[in-house]
């Protein structure tokens, strides 16, 4: 049985996602110990840990005390689900190929923070999420699978964001699905999913049938 490890700093709504999704998720780390997606899990059964970088002199210790949490828990791969610190070169490393990310943006476009106001200030018509392989570079890694969204007249920060989380939502179990049934191959920027249809006028690729 596959294993997953996922990491946190907040709400946890990607996280509810993949459980719902029934993939096999093992445990939930969080850096925050106030994070609400800690609660789910617990309600869930799935094993928690919180290492709590405040409570790190540096980022070499914390992402050391990270990786042992993690470690604990022999994940095949390792989903970054609304974790919000920046990893060190050494802990991305250690887990090169099976470390993936969900990121509120049509990457290369807007990585960082704030994407949603970023989109909307930039004149954007079309905006989204992508999850991507983690790399040294922040954002940068190889694309596994993006989906767009219209961004409306109308919009705010807020009504954008919901409207992409809803996307996040399908995107990121697709991805960790693909990963598990030994469907990805990277060949360096570009991944290569095995038997996925896209269609020209689809914002997202699909399980052939
Ligand atoms: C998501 O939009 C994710 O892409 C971003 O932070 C948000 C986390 O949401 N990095 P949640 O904790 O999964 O609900």
């Amino acid at each position: 049985m596959a294993r997953v490890v996922v990491l946190i700093s907040g709400r946890g709504s990607n996280l509810r996602a993949l459980v719902e999704a029934a993939l096999p998720v093992v445990a939930v780390v969080s850096n925050r110990p106030d994070a609400a997606g800690l609660g789910f899990a617990a309600e869930r059964g799935i094993a928690t840990a919180v290492v709590d970088h405040k409570a790190y002199a540096d980022r070499d210790s914390f992402d050391t005390a990270l990786a042992n949490a993690v470690d604990a828990h022999a994940p095949d791969l390792v989903v970054l689900a609304g974790f919000m610190r920046v990893l060190t070169p050494g802990f991305v490393r250690r887990y090169a190929g099976r470390l993936m990310n969900v990121h509120p943006s049509l990457l290369p476009a807007f990585p960082g923070l704030d994407t949603h106001a970023r989109a909307l200030a930039a004149g954007s018509k079309l905006h989204g999420c992508s999850v991507h392989f983690v790399t040294e570079a922040l954002d940068e890694g190889p694309i596994v699978a993006q989906a767009a969204v219209p961004v409306l007249d109308d919009d705010s920060p807020e009504t954008l964001a919901a409207r992409v989380l809803r996307q996040e939502h399908r995107l990121l179990p697709a991805a960790v699905r693909w990963f598990l049934e030994g469907r990805m191959a990277i060949n360096g920027a570009r991944v290569r999913v095995r038997d996925t249809v896209a269609h020209a006028d689809d914002t997202l690729a699909e399980p052939a049938p």
